[in-house]
């Protein structure tokens, strides 16, 4: 049978903390032709840490693309039409690696893990108070949850990562280095960078200069060789090595929210967007301005899509636990099967009935920064029962949302009118409409929710030397989207609301006593 023709299609690897994809599309209409799905384990050595091996993370790759490549073949389209390839991944993950044998030193240090929280406490007394230089720098809190620590940590314990770094054969990377280094050649020529964005997440970058900082890594006490070379978000980095897809150019790069922003083409100041994925990330384009947050939000790097193009900064509002919870309900209490059940439970209820749920497993990001919180269920009676469970662990996904929503509102003074959603939770009906009456304003939803890996085709395939795609406000297609309107009151939403923020003290207090 005669091939499809299509025209040139983009390939985008979206690596997650949760799985691993690989989808395909069409660059004229932004089409998802096919794509694959691996799940990705997670290790959790002790409490509060949490860990991946990044083999199984590059081999997940590889297979998604294979498996890909071949559901397209059923669909008779011609893989040699893939002119380049884009690459999105779960950000501040820490890996160290061998650069001479290409072998990980360590497992790739999860960004959920706490194990750094006593690094942490003893670094932040160092900072004076006058001059928080770190935060004026990379517009963090200091905080477990970022890349320097990690690396701090195995610096300071594994006996591999030291001896490597004193033969000069260590590696630093978060996952887009670790991947993009492994692809393009690995120890046989393979390129070391990252993106703009990626790096913004390191807590070693300076979101002004888009350079890495001398005066951080000091702090750090991280060796500046190790460090990957910083290139723009949408740039030709090297050419695949192995695999179907070998010699195609890998030409994209952005951190998964970042992705998310661009894929929803929110590219105007002021747009934001919520993705739903294992934590929950509402990100705020502010243009070329970076604005510092009063309420406990982050300033990041949002994308610099071209190496002479300018960066664009954004305002991010970061849940650690939102997709995670359901996870945990399927893998550690076992009251669901499959993480699509949960919705079916939860419908057969329509309410908590007065259980509250904080999932403060890695402590609360956004807007308290309080990693000695831990996770509570409250408000039980002899009537709950695992669907009650299921309802309050969907709301508290939505409650988290609105704290971090209410933050933004505060800092940017003018409160959004509408909140755009993606990733795989918002298939979760009962859950959008929860969020929406939580809210109370409307919640969208594009009708194609791919849309992190949309946006690493996009940069990809608009790359200098590649240009497939266009940026270009009148060729970017029209998304139809669905939306879902507040139908409780708004007095209701309030009451629920505040008892929802009693809980969260109730998490908080847990930690003091
Ligand atoms: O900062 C962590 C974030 O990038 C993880 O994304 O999609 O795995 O929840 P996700």
């Amino acid at each position: 049978t005669k091939k499809a023709v299509l025209g040139p299609l983009v390939g985008a690897v979206d690596q997650g903390t949760s799985s691993t994809r690989f989808l395909v599309f069409n660059s004229k209409t932004a089409e998802l032709l096919s794509h694959h799905q691996v799940e990705i384990k997670q290790e959790f050595p002790k409490e509060g840490w949490v860990e991946q091996d990044p083999k199984e993370i590059l081999l997940s790759v590889y297979e998604c693309i294979e498996k890909t490549c071949e559901k397209l073949g059923q669909l008779n389209i011609d893989i040699s039409n893939i002119k380049a390839i884009g690459v999105s991944n779960q950000r501040e993950t820490t890996v160290v690696w061998d650069k001479l044998t290409g072998e990980p030193l360590y497992n790739a240090v999860v960004w959920l893990d706490l194990r750094t929280q006593s690094t942490v406490e003893s670094l932040s007394k160092s900072i004076p108070v006058n001059n928080n230089f770190v935060k004026t720098k990379t517009g963090l809190p200091l905080s477990t949850y970022f890349s320097a620590v990690k690396l701090r940590w195995l610096l300071d314990n594994v006996r591999k990562v030291q001896k490597a770094v004193e033969e000069d054969r260590a590696l630093f990377g978060t996952i887009d280095s670790w991947l993009i280094w492994s692809l393009t050649g690995g120890a046989h020529g393979g390129v070391h960078c990252t993106d703009v964005t990626n790096a913004s997440r390191t807590m070693l970058f300076n979101i002004h200069s888009l350079e890495w900082d001398k005066e951080l890594c000091e702090f750090f006490a991280v060796p500046m060789k190790i460090l990957p070379n910083i290139r723009s978000s949408s740039e030709i980095y090297g050419l695949m090595k192995a695999g179907t897809l070998e010699g195609v150019p890998i030409s994209g790069c952005l951190g998964d929210q970042s992705a998310a922003l661009v894929g929803q083409l929110c590219f105007q100041d002021g747009q934001a967007k919520n993705t739903y994925g294992t934590g929950c990330f509402l990100l705020c384009n502010t243009g070329h301005k970076c604005v510092f947050s009063e309420h406990g939000l982050l300033t990041t790097v949002a994308y610099k899509l071209g190496r002479d193009k300018p960066v664009y900064y954004a305002l991010e509002g970061s849940v650690a636990i939102a997709g995670a919870v359901v996870r945990w309900l399927r893998d550690n209490l076992g009251i669901i099967k499959t993480s699509e059940e949960i919705e079916k439970l939860a419908k057969e209820v329509g309410t908590s009935y007065g259980c509250y749920f904080v999932p403060a497993f890695s402590g609360l990001y956004a807007p308290y920064w309080e990693p000695s919180a831990r996770g509570i269920i409250c408000g039980l009676t002899q009537f709950t029962n695992k669907c009650h469970i299921a309802f309050a662990a969907l709301e508290a996904v939505c409650f988290q949302t609105r704290e971090i929503l209410d933050a933004m509102n505060r800092d940017c003074g003018i409160p959004l009118s509408h909140l755009q959603v993606d990733g795989g939770m918002t298939n979760n009906k009962i859950l959008m409409q929860l969020q929406a009456d939580i809210l109370y304003i409307p919640v969208v939803k594009p009708s194609m929710p791919e849309t992190t890996a949309l946006g690493a085709a996009m940069a990809a395939g608009a790359a200098e030397g590649v240009g497939v795609w266009s940026l270009e406000p009148e060729d970017l297609s029209a998304v139809t989207m669905e939306r879902f309107e507040p139908q409780i009151n708004a007095k209701e939403s309030e009451i629920r609301y505040s008892t929802w923020k009693k809980a969260v003290m109730k998490s908080m207090d847990w930690a003091t006593k």
